[in-house]
């Protein structure tokens, strides 16, 4: 039976099946291991089912147990992983794409909505019951005829391009390349970001973050998009520089941001906590019952499909 180390507790039917198939080391207390622990931890297993909580640095894989053939990592993103260490390695990394991009992309429509509509206001007021409606009470922006520009057109990017059509948005979007119109369905291809952010009233973050895309929202890109733009991200948090934001937002060159990712996750950058119109999340883009039962099933089935032909569809590196 194969030997397999789980790195955080997941949903009872998917540690269920796990239990089944494999000699499973599986993490009942929901710990989150130190690269310490995850390294003598994967002693003597043949696959590892990573969450994005761990950091995969080249160290950490030069010391993971030679036993260790595949990491299957539960989400999408992988930049948790360094993924040119596993190659040299010859370990395989795999993701879970598709069954998160619906649940996903509603997550960036609900931040997109909270920042235009500034909900996070409302709610304080609500809860404080000290508010009296006036005719220009948390007066917010319209989704309705403004401009959304999509960074990253792919499974996820185009789900919320779909929704924010039915919301009545005109959508603009940037990607290495453009896409074939039946893909775009009606959106509007930008080659470089500056031009994109110069005509996103709103912009949503949905490219992996690489190299390239870090910090992709800085200083001098801040400077590209309309007064009063909004700027939500349910990617990952790389992509932007969090100083520079928080500063156009105390500039109000950026009306609101929706966040449902940051940099040093769970720890938010502090400047955003005294600015009335961020609407915050923590991370929920994959967290319904039925997207991460299938997530998980997912990372199963590609450790799965490994161990029996020795390749995996859903292979990254
Ligand atoms: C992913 O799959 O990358 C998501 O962010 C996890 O929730």
């Amino acid at each position: 039976m194969k030997k397999v180390l789980i790195t955080r507790k997941l949903l009872r039917s998917n540690e269920d099946r796990i239990s089944k198939i494999w000699d499973a080391n599986l993490n009942l207390k929901d710990e989150v291991y130190s690269q310490k622990k995850l390294i003598e931890l994967s002693q003597g297993c043949d696959g590892i089912l990573t969450s994005l909580t761990e950091k995969i640095d080249e160290g950490v894989v030069q010391e993971l147990s030679e036993s260790v053939k595949i990491i299957s990592n539960f989400a999408v993103g992988f930049g948790n992983i360094d993924l040119e260490a596993t190659k040299k390695r010859n370990i395989v990394v795999t993701n879970t794409p598709d069954v998160l991009t619906d649940a996903t992309a509603e997550i960036a429509m609900l931040l997109i909505l909270g920042a235009a509509r500034r909900a996070s206001e409302g709610l304080l007021y609500a809860k404080n019951k000290n508010w009296k409606w006036s005719a220009d009470f948390l007066i917010g922006k319209q989704l309705q005829g403004s401009r959304l520009g999509i960074l990253g057109m792919g499974r996820i990017g185009r789900a919320v391009a779909k929704l924010a059509k039915a919301f009545g948005m005109e959508i603009h979007y940037h990607n290495r390349s453009k896409l074939n119109s039946d893909l775009e369905m009606g959106a509007i291809y930008h080659s470089s970001i500056k031009s994109l952010f110069s005509v996103s009233d709103i912009l949503s973050i949905n490219c992996p973050a690489t190299k390239e895309t870090k910090n992709i929202i800085n200083k001098e890109t801040l400077e590209y998009f309309p007064p009063g733009a909004i700027i939500t991200n349910s990617a990952r948090g790389d992509m932007i520089d969090d100083e520079a934001l928080v500063q156009a937002l105390i500039n109000r060159k950026i009306y609101s941001v929706g966040l449902d990712v940051y940099n040093g996750e769970p720890n938010l950058y502090s400047g955003y906590l005294n600015q009335p119109n961020v609407f915050i999340l923590p991370h929920l883009g994959s967290a319904t019952k039925k997207t991460r039962t299938a997530m998980a099933d997912l990372a199963i089935s590609n450790i799965e499909e490994f161990f029996k032909t020795g390749n995996c569809r859903n292979k990254v590196n």
